[in-house]
């Protein structure tokens, strides 16, 4: 597993990865996929395996707030902690770049998400009605860095086992 940032030429395989992860009304446009690539304030991070895409995660930071704003993990490729090390390496970025906390929508029926956000520190704050279209509710979940690592020591790393 190699992470690294994600390029402008990774579009179609975000692409696909977003029809894998989502249904058609939560989907992210290519529109939309092509302005966090080329976003200052966004970290777009992938993982690859053998020279392919196996996951994407995009997390953007303003003020003193982050958001997660797109994990998706290829459906053969899932619950082998890649999720969890990608949300890791953005709650560090957030918090290296001065974020006092990051936020994050899931939907209320996704149990995987919200065991992955749960498990990262995440609470839920607050609710949004209809947020992904009519019945499709919304969990705003929020962790706050109030207990910032010591130097050196990744967030990464404290992630219970
Ligand atoms: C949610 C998703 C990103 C998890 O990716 P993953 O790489 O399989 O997750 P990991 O293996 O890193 O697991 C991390 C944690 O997520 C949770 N999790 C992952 N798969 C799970 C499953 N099938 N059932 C319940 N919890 C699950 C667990 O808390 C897990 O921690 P654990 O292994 O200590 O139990 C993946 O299922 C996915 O891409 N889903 C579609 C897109 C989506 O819903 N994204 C999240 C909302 S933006």
């Amino acid at each position: 597993m190699i992470v690294a940032t994600a390029k402008p030429d990774d579009l179609p395989a975000l692409l696909e990865l977003e029809e894998s992860g989502f249904d058609a009304p939560e989907r992210w446009s290519t529109g939309s996929w092509a302005s966090e690539l080329s976003s200052p304030d966004r970290l777009v991070l992938i993982s690859r395996d053998d020279d392919q895409v196996e996951a994407v995660a995009c997390f953007g930071v303003l003020d003193d707030t982050a958001e997660v704003l797109r994990v998706v993990v290829r459906p053969d490729r899932r619950e082998r902690g890649i999720a969890r090390r990608l949300v890791g390496l953005g709650m560090d970025w957030a918090d290296a770049a001065g974020a006092d906390r990051i936020l994050l929508e899931v939907r209320y029926d996704n149990d995987r998400g919200l065991s992955l956000y749960k498990a990262a520190g995440f609470t839920a704050i607050a609710r949004r009605s209809d947020y992904y279209g009519l019945g499709r509710h919304a969990i705003v979940m929020e962790c706050r860095f109030h207990r910032r690592p010591a130097p050196g020591l990744s967030r990464l790393s404290r992630w219970p086992a």
